[in-house]
């Protein structure tokens, strides 16, 4: 009976392939590609992820202290950024404080103090909202503007999540 012939360029079963320079060459391109590959993609991927990291750590922010916000004059508005987003504290005549998100809950234009009116005014398309309460009063916006807690300390006024 005969053997089946073996490949001439193959090691028979058992034994080591030598390293040739045909592999030499392969094991390289298939590195560089790699290289290649991860050269190209981490930049992209640091693109993608930086929105997603960057909102968890705004999400985080739970207190904030606007120094030398307790001078701020009755019937007036300091706007200033709560977690990276627009935020509004107002000083009423009556001497109480309110701070809001200043993102109307229409289409999120930023508010504004409306002083005239005693009312806080998107210009966008007119939404306006309570000055103390950040009710929804009259205009498009669906829903009322958030409130925060505004501790008025002396030289700051510390603002957190309600
Ligand atoms: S975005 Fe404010 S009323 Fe439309």
């Amino acid at each position: 009976m005969n053997k089946p012939e073996q490949n001439a360029s193959r090691p028979p079963v058992g034994e080591v392939e030598p390293l040739t320079r045909r592999t030499f060459v392969k094991v390289g391109m298939v590195a560089a590609g790699a290289a290649y590959a991860t050269a190209l993609g981490y930049p992209i991927y640091r693109y993608l992820a930086t929105p997603a990291e960057r909102s968890a750590a705004l999400a985080a922010v739970k207190e904030l202290a606007l120094a030398d916000a307790d001078k701020l004059p009755r019937e007036s508005a300091l706007m200033f950024k709560f977690a990276g987003r627009p935020a509004i504290l107002l000083h009423h005549a009556d001497d109480t404080w309110t701070a809001l998100t200043a993102v109307c809950t229409h289409l999120g234009c930023t508010v504004q103090f409306d002083k005239e009116r005693k009312a806080i005014y998107c210009a966008c398309h007119g939404g306006v909202y309570d000055a103390k309460t950040g009710a929804n009063i009259s205009g498009p916006p669906p829903k009322p503007l958030a409130l925060f807690k505004a501790q008025v300390l002396t030289g700051k006024v510390v603002i957190s999540r309600a």
